[in-house]
């Protein structure tokens, strides 16, 4: 029998992105599906789901009220709803007609048997949490175009409990994986062509592993593929800033090929909101690993997430939150508005008393000086050489290329003869706000 088609669409982080190719993997090495590239040609379509905001679940909601036209046309397809939203509402999606499929991140090994249970017309969920999934052993199928920049998990779930949060509900706990495995996975990156590894975590630094009876750090880690891939850069995301240590900047200073860019979510300014939200560090601690980032690695870019209107937030924590970030510069931001979670510490046991429309203002304020921030953190580079790895096209104009500095800045250059991989090293002359512009040298 001819392999059916599947199609798979990616909501939220890149954590989902990394999972989606596992899913792919585990679909493709079973001889009955094979990937396809556009959804009307699919007979099994899944949602790789995000639940971290309101408005992320919306967004699904709305993708499958579009997508019952084409079940209307296809009876047969199979539709199926994976990933953090799945594990959060499980059985309660099957209430929508054209799904008939859930899984929760932890269930991916028994997508096949699901699916199959749907093609016998029976809804099938499993939203089973596990405390040992990993995902070892299977070597992820790349679903992306790019083979420049790929993705390795490192570690899955998390044990913070930020009062806000729903990762911890929907990924469970947290669990490392063995180094050998992610080794051997950057390796198989590197051997399909890949410049670029991300290792990825909801907090990194937290990554641990007992190797014959000794410790094994995220530091030992970056070190361990910083070594054996000195071609390839090595990113990583996401540090908590509770658990960014001195021997983590100095691995990330000692090794030219692990890039100069760290990912530090702030979330407020405001040590009383910090408190609250039960991130375990108060203004002065992150205002001290800035300080230690900036003495260790100079040319370090430090990014962050930050978001308005958390539970009791007043105005003078939001002045906080706007000099915390005029102080830090930050070379770019996501930012957000509080969005209650069902569940989370904060919904049980919090009130959500900033109104709306406060929460959308000190956001607003929170955008505009951030652009500022980041522009003049681009100026700042006119006049400075990078070296750049290229990624494509420029979406502007198509003579020309887009790559990221080692401080993940994006860059557009003449593309010349350059191809995509390349590593090039472009002298910046102009900027906007998000992309410096520039010619190789
Ligand atoms: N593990 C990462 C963040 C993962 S979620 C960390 O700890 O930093 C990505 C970002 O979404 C968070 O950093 C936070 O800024 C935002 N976020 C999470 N929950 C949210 C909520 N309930 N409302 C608004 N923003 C939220
Ligand atoms: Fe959520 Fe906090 Fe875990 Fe990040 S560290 S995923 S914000 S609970
Ligand atoms: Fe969203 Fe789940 Fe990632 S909630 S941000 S897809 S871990």
């Amino acid at each position: 029998m001819n392999p059916k088609k599947f199609f798979i669409e990616t909501y939220g982080c890149q954590m989902n992105v990394a999972d989606s190719e596992v899913v792919a993997t585990i679909l493709q090495n079973s001889g009955k599906y094979i990937y396809c590239k556009t959804i009307e040609e699919a007979d099994l379509i899944l949602l790789n789901t995000c639940s971290i905001r309101e408005k992320a679940e919306h967004r699904i909601w709305g993708r499958l009220d579009n997508l019952k036209g084409l079940k209307r046309n296809n009876s047969s397809v199979i539709i199926g709803v994976i990933g953090c939203m799945a594990e959060r509402l499980g059985d309660k999606l099957l209430d929508n007609e054209i799904v008939s499929v859930v899984a929760g991140p932890d269930n991916y090994r028994d997508i096949l048997r699901l699916i199959d249970l749907a093609c016998n017309n029976q809804k099938a969920v499993n939203t089973e949490p596990s405390l040992t999934e990993t995902y070892d052993k299977i070597i992820p199928l790349r679903l992306d175009d790019s083979t420049v920049s790929g993705f390795v998990s490192i570690t899955r779930g998390c044990n913070n409990f930020c009062t806000y949060c729903i990762v911890p509900y929907t990924r469970g706990r947290e669990r490392s994986r063995n180094p050998q495995d992610i080794l051997k996975e950057i390796i198989h990156l590197k051997e399909s062509g890949f410049k670029e590894v991300t290792l990825l975590g909801q907090n990194v630094n937290s990554y641990y592993w007992k190797n014959d009876n000794e410790d094994f750090n995220f530091y030992d880690l970056l070190e361990l593929a910083a070594k054996n891939n000195p071609e390839m850069r090595i990113r990583f995301t996401t540090s908590h800033p509770k658990d960014m240590s001195d021997e983590t900047i100095k691995t990330i200073a000692k090794y030219s090929n692990i890039c100069k860019h760290i990912h530090l979510p702030v979330q407020s300014g405001s040590s009383r909101i910090l408190k609250l939200m039960n991130r375990k560090y108060d203004r002065e601690w992150y205002m001290d690993r800035i300080n230690a980032i900036h003495e260790i690695i100079p040319e370090c870019s430090i990014t962050t997430d930050i978001f308005s209107g958390f539970c009791t937030e007043k105005q003078e924590d939001h002045e906080e939150t706007l000099s915390l970030m005029k102080w830090a510069n930050f070379d770019m931001a996501y930012m957000f508005k509080y969005s209650e979670r069902p569940g989370t510490y904060a919904a049980k046991n919090l009130t959500d008393d900033v109104p709306e429309e406060v929460k959308l203002q000190r956001l607003q304020e929170m955008i505009s000086l951030q652009n500022d921030i980041s522009l003049k953190s681009n100026r700042s580079d006119i006049g400075k050489t990078f070296e750049v790895l290229t990624e494509g096209i420029s979406k502007k104009k198509n003579n020309e290329l887009f790559g990221r500095t080692s401080q993940n800045k994006v860059v557009v250059f003449p593309k010349l003869n350059f191809k995509f991989g390349d590593f090039v090293n472009v002298k910046i002359e102009d900027c906007t706000q998000t992309t410096l512009i520039g010619k190789s040298v």
